[in-house]
């Protein structure tokens, strides 16, 4: 029997990885212009990391096991609570405002579906130390360039505050995240058995109201009016973020107050990018401010972060026709008969030094067999190392784009393979 890959695992063939490291290389790199600088942290961390906060979301989720020295760990399903255990030990030393970057994969056993895996890649960031409001606006802006600079411009990004519904509902925070995911999964019923449990029932109509609510900032007044006795400090900071987003050039957000995210730890603003393209799992980004660094003994400081699914965001680029690069190898050598193969690897070694990328027949082929291996693995250009040629110093070089072929020396040939676009 075949051995198979585990439920909700994916293999990525060439053509798979080449747009996948695309778009990683774009995000790191904006990352990294807004001034993030990139950190890791390991792949499996101790149980209790997970368990304090994150919620049932995702510690219902967790690869968990005990480890032959009988401890508890568990596969990361998420960055921020390593990036806060981390902050903790030794990113506190930096001076603030923190702002970090990881990629990595990460591990959830969920029921997989199309774009619903159970090991999956995020690019994650945070910012630990701004002020909320400096903070959060980065953080978006962040968020926002990450997808222009891939291409992805069909998108639904929305932006809520979560601390307005916390504040609204006055009970054990146990019971408080068990509303809040009702709310998050839009399970109505769950939820009107919730708060009649809690002797809440008369909040139901009020809430089912509030997370229907998305639009402008005038989404934000009738929020306030439902969630009667909390004031309008989350909803006069929504309006804020958006003004100081103005000055990033992001205008017009779309506020939706029934953005409460399926991790327990957020406690301010809270924003969610969906590309329509991608059918039930299309939520490609989400995050917001939370305070896991008091949770876990730490000082009280602002920290708001996000993580990109790269999944789904590849999903996203490849189903609105965005062009990724996909590497090409710039020369393939054919040494033309047994005699020729000392020169051919000559040419081969040249070649890479002066960083073209070159490649050399390893079966022993004729050279039509290896001119379609050539165009089969879409190399640029075909190098043809024969005895004529070798005696006055060139090599034939088919351009196996356009089928015309020239005799040239090494160094023009290098020239060319690294000019031609
Ligand atoms: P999250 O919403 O759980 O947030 O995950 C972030 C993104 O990862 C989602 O928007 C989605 O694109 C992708 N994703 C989630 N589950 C799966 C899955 N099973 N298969 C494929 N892609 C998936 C977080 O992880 C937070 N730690 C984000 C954050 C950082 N908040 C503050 N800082």
């Amino acid at each position: 029997m075949p051995i198979e890959r585990p439920r909700g695992t994916n293999d990525y063939g060439p053509d798979e990885m080449a747009p996948r490291r695309a778009v990683e290389v774009i995000l790191r790199e904006t990352a990294e212009r807004f001034g993030f600088r990139e950190v890791s942290t390991p792949t499996f961390e101790h149980l209790d990391l997970f368990t304090t906060k994150s919620g049932p979301g995702i510690v219902e989720e967790l690869y968990a096991f005990k480890d032959k020295g009988g401890r508890d760990i568990a596969l990361r399903p998420e960055f921020t609570a390593s990036i806060v255990r981390f902050y903790l030990s030794e990113l506190r030393n930096l001076p603030k405002p923190i702002k970090v970057y990881s990629v990595g994969n990460v591990f959830r056993y969920e029921e997989p579906q199309k774009g619903r895996y159970r090991e999956f890649r995020q690019l994650n960031a945070e910012i630990i130390g701004a002020p909320p409001l400096h903070g959060d606006t980065e953080i978006i802006a962040l968020a926002f360039e990450c997808l222009r600079a891939v291409g992805v411009r069909e998108v639904h990004a929305r932006i809520g505050h979560i601390g307005m519904l916390r504040s609204f509902l006055k009970v054990p925070p146990a019971d408080q995240a068990k509303i809040l995911h009702c709310l998050d999964r839009r399970n109505f019923p769950a939820l009107r058995e919730e708060l009649q449990r809690l002797g809440l029932g008369d909040l139901e109509e009020a809430l089912t109201k509030y997370v229907a609510l998305h639009g402008g900032s005038e989404v934000l007044d009738r929020g306030a009016k439902l969630l009667k006795g909390v004031g309008t400090e989350g909803f006069d900071y929504l309006k804020a973020l958006a003004g100081r987003l103005k000055a990033y050039g992001i205008e017009g957000v779309t506020f939706d107050l029934g953005v409460v995210r399926g991790l327990d730890y957020y406690t301010g603003m809270v924003f969610e990018i969906d590309s329509p393209n991608l059918g039930a799992e299309k939520q490609v980004m989400g995050g917001g401010a939370y305070t896991l660094a008091e949770l876990f003994g730490g000082d009280a400081v602002p920290q708001t972060g996000f993580a990109f699914g790269l999944d789904r965001i590849v999903m996203a680029a490849i189903a609105e026709g965005v062009p990724l690069s996909k590497p090409r190898l710039d020369c393939y050598v054919i040494p033309i008969g047994d005699g020729l193969q000392s020169k051919g690897l000559e040419v081969l070694r040249s070649l890479r030094g002066a960083a073209v990328s070159a490649d050399i027949d390893l079966m022993g082929r004729g050279p039509s067999k290896n001119l379609d291996y050539a165009n089969a693995i879409r190399a640029r250009f075909a190098v043809l190392v024969g005895e004529a040629e070798s005696k006055r110093g060139v090599v034939a070089v088919k351009n196996l784009d356009s089928g015309e072929q020239k005799e040239m020396s090494l160094d023009a040939l290098i020239t060319v393979a690294k000019t031609t676009p």
